[in-house]
């Protein structure tokens, strides 16, 4: 599925509405160059599960956590990625299908993702618009 925005906002109101489609237990791993809109689509499916706290990049964290919602952006790891991301616990975290977890730069341990992990890519098309195609 690919669609095509013309703005922040209507980034973020495709991402509340992808948000409807979760029903828990999914990773959901976003792929595309800086500023091509992950966290601004992160922002909107984070408001769709009923977020209440404004999203912020965790970029010098690794990975925040809003109650069942977990946003991970490995955007900084260079090495041993997985090693970090599995000390982290996650793992566990995704097991748990009450959890709904987001990863930014998720490629970097693609081969260690769940099977049904949701691959979602951005592309910067322009000054505003964005491609998001959804595997
Ligand atoms: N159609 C659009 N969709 C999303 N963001 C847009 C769009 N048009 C313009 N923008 C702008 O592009 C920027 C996207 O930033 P965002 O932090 O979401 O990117 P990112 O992919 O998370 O980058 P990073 O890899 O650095 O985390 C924002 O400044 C946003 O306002
Ligand atoms: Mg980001």
């Amino acid at each position: 599925m690919e669609v095509t925005t013309q703005s922040a906002s209507q980034t973020q109101k495709f991402g509340q509405e992808f948000a409807n489609k979760l029903r828990g237990g999914e990773v959901v791993a976003l792929v595309g160059d800086l500023g091509s809109g992950k966290t601004t689509f992160v922002q909107g499916l984070a408001k769709g599960l009923g977020v209440k706290q404004r999203i912020i990049s965790p970029t010098f964290i690794l990975m925040r956590n809003y109650n069942h919602f977990y946003h991970l952006d490995l955007y900084r790891l260079e090495d041993n990625v997985w090693e970090e991301v599995k000390n982290l616990g996650v793992e566990e975290i995704w097991d748990n299908p009450d959890n709904v977890v987001v990863i930014e730069w998720a490629e970097k341990i693609h081969d260690h993702l769940p099977k049904d992990v949701i691959w979602i890519q951005f592309e910067s098309e322009g000054k505003n618009k964005r491609g998001i195609t959804i595997r």
